[in-house]
């Protein structure tokens, strides 16, 4: 594999209710963050995986991931972003294309994996995998009151592993002056053309409690 993916698991999961950091959630009787590095780990293209824990976690996190080869288990950060860069500074120089996979997203199949893998492989800087939005969005001001609709047939829900050229991501985030909720936004301000990949509904954020139902059923079906 010419791969390594990036995922961010040191969160503390506050929006799905009390019971402690978010990847180590059970679903199906296993952390989300186990469900998450076993898909990456059986995509062909992917040679290492770093993952960023919770500070006090990362010993229980490297026994958690000891069965999957080729894992790396580095602290995470106060911020996404920061747990994002703690893990980008222990993945191996060798490998040119490098993702970004939110422990959250732990159902997010191994093709979709390779499909943004290819596209950086293809020679594109970077690749994100949307949805189309299948609500109506609008604006509102302080108040509540709305100021507009948004034409949702231009909007993309917009989903991980995010995939970049590895000098890209490295400049980017040694550029970040403010905090992004994902990478592709550090590229943008760099000025990064940004090019989109069919993202996966089973690669749904497991973030509030009925996102846990969800899960479960998709794991039965
Ligand atoms: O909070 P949010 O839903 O944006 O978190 C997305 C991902 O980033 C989750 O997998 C979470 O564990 C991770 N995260 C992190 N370090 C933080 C905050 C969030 O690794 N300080």
């Amino acid at each position: 594999g010419d791969v390594a993916v990036l995922v961010p698991a040191a969160g503390a999961g506050v929006r799905l209710g009390p019971g402690g950091p978010k990847a180590l959630r059970e679903l199906a009787g296993e952390p989300l963050l186990v469900h998450a590095v076993r898909r990456l780990s059986v995509a062909p293209s992917v040679g290492q995986i770093v993952v960023a824990a919770p500070a006090g976690d990362v010993e229980a996190v490297c026994g958690l991931l000891a069965p999957v080869a080729g894992v790396t288990v580095v602290a995470g950060g106060s911020s996404r972003q920061a747990s994002v860069a703690a893990a980008l500074a222990a993945a191996d120089p060798g490998l040119g294309i490098v993702l970004v996979h939110d422990a959250a997203r732990a159902l997010a199949p191994p093709e979709l994996v390779e499909r943004v893998a290819a596209a950086v492989r293809s020679g594109l800087p970077a690749v994100i995998p949307v949805l189309a939005v299948v609500d109506t969005i609008k604006q509102v001001d302080d108040a509540g009151r709305v100021v507009g609709t948004v034409d949702r047939a231009v909007l993309r829900a917009v989903q991980t592993p995010q995939g970049f050229r590895r000098d890209v991501l490295t400049a980017a985030h040694a550029a970040a002056v403010d905090e992004h909720t994902d990478d592709a936004g550090l590229a943008e301000k760099l000025g990064v053309p940004v090019h989109t990949v069919e993202g996966d509904e089973a690669a749904l954020k497991i973030t509030r409690p009925l996102d846990l139902t969800i899960a479960a059923a998709i794991l039965r079906s």
